[in-house]
């Protein structure tokens, strides 16, 4: 079994982005073979699976959405709460289910868990059935260490030096919005978050690089890019660069819609806000977690700022760009939260009305300050808040989406809706979340079209194409 290198990967700072030669031996080993890839986590891990996707597309690897003919499972983990642990455990069962009837499949973990020393401890204990654990910080011994599994082929391999990994290649998810990573890791070490231990510290993309890639996908017709970070906005305090600037480069490139998560209120300055403002194709979408409304929370969470200075923000965003949404995540029942506490966020959430909501209970994560501290609130309780913190987020959530009620809004469409096929689906410039009817609709993917809202729900809207 292959295990990550937690130390020297943490320590790691100049990255590389190494490939091995393909030849024809190597080909062969891969012949017929098929992948199968499932996803947890956020939109980093999301983004990395297309990564993931290429390197195995590369050697030669088909993708399947049957684990039963997969050799190849790879399993891209999130460490985030609790029960995203529990799912990916859960899977890990079917896997050895599958493992026992063929020696042919190999089992790959990837991702956050990847990055846990404990993790990596319990997998070497009990599911030693596993062949390969790679960590965040060094996906690009993928390919490798599969050819090392699958032979004892000698291998060249080549590599290409850099402050950050560049010159990564992408099977992206989608011909029209595309996810950019513009900075790696956090630095803000949130008491009770995982994520600066799994992912490392704060580690910027050079800004030509950045813009580079942007100017790739607008010429292979992308629509939309997202720039990504667990901090977006704390972009480039480590090279002397400010988000504001990229932004506003990214800007004047041309592409038609531009998105940026998650902001951190810490880093979110006035400047930013100007030139969100200033430019049509910076979309009016800011998610802007603000986890509580207690000060006292706050200050125990490490989040940096107030309730009063979080709620002075969002009015300042509110009133330099008023079609803003703004979004927000929420915790509750973190370590001896009072009552009065949780009286405070729902007090938040009626002042400033968020669009949208992601909320979660608290759950301890091994090596983090907060689960160390002492916590006296029942799990009765926390689900209690959670409940009642829900039905306030989803009132705002919906008035949000009824104002746009017989409204004409601009839509880039992505593809045919699940639930129906004969209707499209899309995000607003705002994000809100479109399903589209018309005559010809299929014909709109991929395009900015002008789409009349007929009916909204708290988390989607429903709407017909304007000819
Ligand atoms: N970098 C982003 C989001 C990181 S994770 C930010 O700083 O906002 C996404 C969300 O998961 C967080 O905003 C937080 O609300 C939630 N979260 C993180 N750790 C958690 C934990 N231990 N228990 C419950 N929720 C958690
Ligand atoms: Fe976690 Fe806080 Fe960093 Fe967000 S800012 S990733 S919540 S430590
Ligand atoms: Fe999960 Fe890692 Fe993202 S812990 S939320 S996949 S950064």
């Amino acid at each position: 079994m292959h295990l990550p290198d937690l130390e020297v990967a943490k320590k790691r700072e100049k990255k590389e982005n190494k490939y091995i030669t393909l030849n024809e031996d190597i080909k062969k080993v891969f012949t017929n073979k098929k992948y199968f890839l499932r996803t947890y986590g956020c939109q980093m891990n999301v983004h990395d699976s297309e990564a993931i996707r290429s390197y195995l597309e590369r050697l030669g690897l088909v993708n399947t959405s049957n684990i039963e003919e997969a050799n190849v499972i790879v399993l891209n983990t999130c460490a985030i709460r609790e029960n995203a642990r529990d799912k990916v455990i859960g899977f890990l069962g079917k896997c050895h289910y599958l493992k026992k009837n063929r020696n042919d499949v190999k089992i790959v973990i990837a991702g956050c868990m990847s990055e846990q020393p404990d993790f990596v401890s319990l997998i070497k204990e009990k599911y030693s059935f596993v062949d390969i654990i790679i960590g965040t910080h060094n996906l690009y011994d993928l390919p490798k260490l599969l050819v090392q599994e699958f032979s004892k082929l000698e291998i060249e391999v080549y590599s290409e030096s850099d402050e950050v990994l560049e010159g990564m290649q992408y099977e992206r998810d989608s011909k029209y919005t595309a996810w950019i990573n513009i900075m790696y890791g956090c630095d803000k070490f949130c008491t009770y978050c995982i994520v600066p231990y799994t992912r490392g510290r704060e580690r910027s993309r050079k800004k030509e690089d950045i813009l580079k890639e942007v100017m790739e996908l607008k010429n292979k017709g992308y629509k939309e890019v997202t720039l990504l970070g667990q901090n977006v906005n704390a972009y480039g305090r480590d090279i002397g660069e400010k988000f504001s600037d990229l932004l506003e480069s990214v800007a004047k490139t041309g592409i038609e819609r531009i998105r940026f998560v998650t902001s951190h209120p810490w880093n979110f300055t006035d400047e930013m806000i100007d030139v969100i403002a200033k430019y049509k194709n910076i979309m009016p979408y800011i998610h802007l977690p603000i986890q509580s409304g207690s000060n006292e929370i706050l200050r125990r969470m490490n989040r940096r700022y107030t309730k009063e200075e979080y709620i002075e923000l969002f009015n300042k965003i509110k009133t330099k760009i008023p079609n803003a949404t703004i979004t927000t995540d929420i915790i509750v029942g973190f370590p001896n939260e009072t009552r009065e506490d949780f009286e405070e966020t729902l007090d938040v959430v009626k002042t400033c009305e968020f669009d949208g909501a992601y909320t979660f209970i608290f759950s301890p994560r091994e090596g983090t300050p907060a689960s160390r501290m002492e916590d006296k609130v029942t799990l009765e309780e926390k689900e209690q808040r959670l409940y009642e913190l829900n039905e306030l987020v989803n009132y705002y959530a919906n008035k949000s989406n009824q104002k746009l009620l017989n409204k004409e809004v601009e839509v880039l469409v992505l593809g045919k809706s699940e639930k129906d096929n004969a209707k499209v689906y899309g995000y607003t410039d705002t994000m809100k979340l479109v399903n589209i009817e018309g005559v010809n609709v299929k014909d709109t993917i991929g395009k900015i079209i002008k789409v009349k809202i007929k009916d909204a729900k708290s988390f989607s809207l429903d709407g017909e194409v304007v000819l």
